[in-house]
């Protein structure tokens, strides 16, 4: 049985997830993988750079991580990389689109100092997947991110693992919870302003609402699937963009009755040597998967070289699920049966 070094570089609501998960599966990782763990660092802009090389009480992390007994504080990253000895580095921050940074470093030096890096953050996929793939490969450690698209939806390792020598020549979808279910507001005769209230009351839209329904969520996701899995990378910037809020609710309540509803469609598809990307509101016939989606449900639909169509829909996705694709990845990276 190994016991590895976790570090935990962000303690938000997916590392916490992500803590609570790994306590309730400790019998089944070591009875099943000979997998053992303790987490050595914890770092947050607030919390400081916490190490206990020793191994933190993980309880008394998740009730109090500014008080917890034994840490001492590292003066910053390097100190602390060195202090707490990880075998994996856990990048949960959050995300900051236009750079990715300084996760990138973060998991650049994680990957430099020997620890497997695993990320739900989009940021560093996006910005620089192709870099941070290559060095995990040079040093015999894994870069992972399942948990950067449909936390909990397996994509990355459903192609890595069992989809070989399969080309992504296309693929649509719907990322984003809080424009799917303000659209099937509207189309029930609710305005734009109060179906915001509505995601927000529910807990799934974010005070500014804007990332959502202006696109912006949905066209990172579509950087970050196509960048990995058409292999050409696809910044931010080359994905077009257009958001829900120039809808009005008579034309969406007039589009359902016509059998043919809005959804906040994302796209992308190879032409030529490249990737066409977009995210935009489109009009679905009914038996295209993409109407189905209700609620909070996410979906994406593949169109491959080898199969006719493959279609994976995600229910009720949030930092639980979210923290299982980050444990998932951790047992891919360590396991050794
Ligand atoms: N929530 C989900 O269901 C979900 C699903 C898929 C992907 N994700 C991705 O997972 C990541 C974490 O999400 P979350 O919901 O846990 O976010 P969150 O609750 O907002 O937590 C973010 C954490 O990162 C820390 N942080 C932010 N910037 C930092 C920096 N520069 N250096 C060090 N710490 C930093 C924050 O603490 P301080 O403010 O103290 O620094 C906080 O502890 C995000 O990238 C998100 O996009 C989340």
């Amino acid at each position: 049985m190994q016991c590895h070094n976790l570090c935990l570089l962000g303690f938000g609501n997916v590392a916490r997830a992500l803590v609570r998960l790994l306590r309730a599966k400790t019998p089944e990782l070591r009875d099943r993988y000979g997998i053992d763990w303790q987490i050595t660092g914890v770092a947050t802009r607030r919390l400081g750079w916490l190490v206990n090389p020793r191994g933190m009480d993980s309880a008394a992390l998740l009730a109090e991580p500014a008080g917890l007994a034994g840490t001492v504080a590292a003066t910053n990253f390097q100190e602390w990389l060195r202090l707490a000895r990880p075998d994996v580095v856990f990048e949960l921050t959050s995300l900051e689109p236009r750079t990715g940074q300084p996760a990138i470093d973060h998991l650049r030096a994680a990957l430099d100092a020997g620890a497997h890096a695993i990320t739900a953050n989009k940021g560093p996929v996006v910005h620089a997947y192709h870099e941070l793939r290559d060095l995990a490969q040079a040093r015999g450690r894994r870069f992972l991110f399942e948990a950067t698209v449909m936390g909990g939806g397996p994509i990355f390792s459903l192609f890595r693992e069992t989809l070989p020598a399969t080309t992504v020549r296309r693929f649509r979808a719907i990322f984003n919870a809080t424009s799917n279910l303000i659209l099937l507001e509207m189309e029930a005769g609710v305005s734009f302003e109060a179906a915001v209230m509505k995601a927000q009351a529910l807990g799934i839209a974010e005070t500014d609402p804007s990332n959502d329904v202006d696109g912006w969520d949905s066209a990172v996701k579509v950087a970050t699937l196509a960048t990995v899995l058409m292999d050409v990378p696809v910044p931010l910037a080359a994905v077009q963009r257009e958001g829900i809020r120039g809808l009005r609710p008579e034309v969406v309540r007039a589009a359902r009755a016509a059998g043919r509803p809005f959804k906040l469609v994302c796209q992308a598809e190879r032409v030529g040597g490249g990737v066409v990307a977009s995210v935009r509101p489109e009009q679905v016939p009914l038996d295209d998967p993409l109407a189905s989606v209700r609620g909070t449900d996410l979906l994406v639909h593949f169109e491959t070289d080898t199969l006719h169509g493959l279609t994976i829909i995600e229910h009720g996705s949030g930092p639980d699920t979210t923290a299982y694709d980050v444990m998932a990845d951790f047992i891919s990276a360590v396991r050794t049966r």
